[in-house]
């Protein structure tokens, strides 16, 4: 049997990268996957291909930072699929601006994609998984959630907040059957980090922090996602999942 069979799964982020990946191996999985993104057409375009494999989905143009666009997402899923099994918050930005550089507008609007969201999403989402008896949210962090990387500070304060959000969230709702783990991706080619692995300097860097020696791919992340989603993993939750080549082994 697939391994989501019969779920329902919303995946934010889901035009591009490592969320239009998880979309098209959910759908062959058996999910029904609901795909938001901003980039509308990229997300219609993700939609078309996954139901001419045979898949069934439909998409939205959803900014994970209004709380009126989730409410009307989640109402319209819940009218067309009648429960949500699912939840993978994965639609988040990144920034090299160095912290001593950054505006307090820059900070508020990474903030708000890729914490923010979370807590948006998760009130929007609960309230259907208790009465569904249970669900999982798979929230996408990054290494950067785990340890302090040189850079850009908003990044790493945004997914160090969503691993501890996670935590919280998996110990207040385990008695409704709802498990909260995240995924903490290494360095992994997707359109948001390609421009830096172009740069044979930076590269070099990256494949020089990771033991396994290749950069990873959505489809690395997509696998661990897809567990954390099905019930494989029904005895699991407020984990932190690295999917990163080894980076965390050193
Ligand atoms: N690529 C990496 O190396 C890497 C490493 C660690 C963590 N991550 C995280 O993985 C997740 C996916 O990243 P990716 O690499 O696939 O990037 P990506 O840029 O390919 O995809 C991110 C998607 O989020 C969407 N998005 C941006 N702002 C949005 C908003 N306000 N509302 C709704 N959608 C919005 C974009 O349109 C895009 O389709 C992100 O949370 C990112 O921080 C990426």
């Amino acid at each position: 049997m697939a391994r989501l069979e019969g779920k329902v799964a919303i995946i934010t982020g889901a035009a591009s990268g490592m969320g239009k990946v998880d979309a098209l191996l959910f759908a062959k999985e058996g999910a029904k996957v609901v795909l938001t993104d901003i980039q509308i057409e990229k997300v219609n375009e993700v939609v078309a291909e996954i139901k001419n494999n045979g898949g069934e989905a439909i998409g939205f143009r959803h900014d994970v930072s209004s709380q009126e666009d989730w409410t009307s997402m989640v109402d319209e899923t819940m009218k067309q699929y009648g429960k949500i099994d699912i939840l993978v918050n994965n639609a988040g930005i990144s920034s090299e601006v160095p912290f001593m550089e950054s505006s307090l507008e820059l900070w508020e609007k990474i903030m708000s994609i890729n914490i923010t969201s979370v807590f948006l999403g998760q009130q929007a989402v609960i309230p259907h998984m208790i009465n569904n008896g249970g669900g999982s949210i798979i929230n996408i962090s990054s290494i950067a959630g785990l340890t302090g990387g040189s850079g850009a500070g908003a990044y790493t304060a945004s997914k160090g907040a969503v691993r501890m959000l996670t935590k919280a969230t998996a110990v207040d709702f385990a008695k409704h059957n709802i498990r909260a783990n995240s995924v903490h991706p290494g360095f992994i080619k997707t359109p948001m980090s390609e421009k830096l692995m172009e740069n044979p300097d930076m590269k070099q860097w990256f494949l020089s922090q990771t033991p396994l020696p290749r950069l990873g791919l959505a489809e690395d992340i997509a696998s661990g996602v897809l567990f954390l989603a099905s019930d494989e993993s029904s005895y699991i939750t407020g984990v932190e999942l690295p999917i990163d080549g080894g980076y965390f082994a050193k």
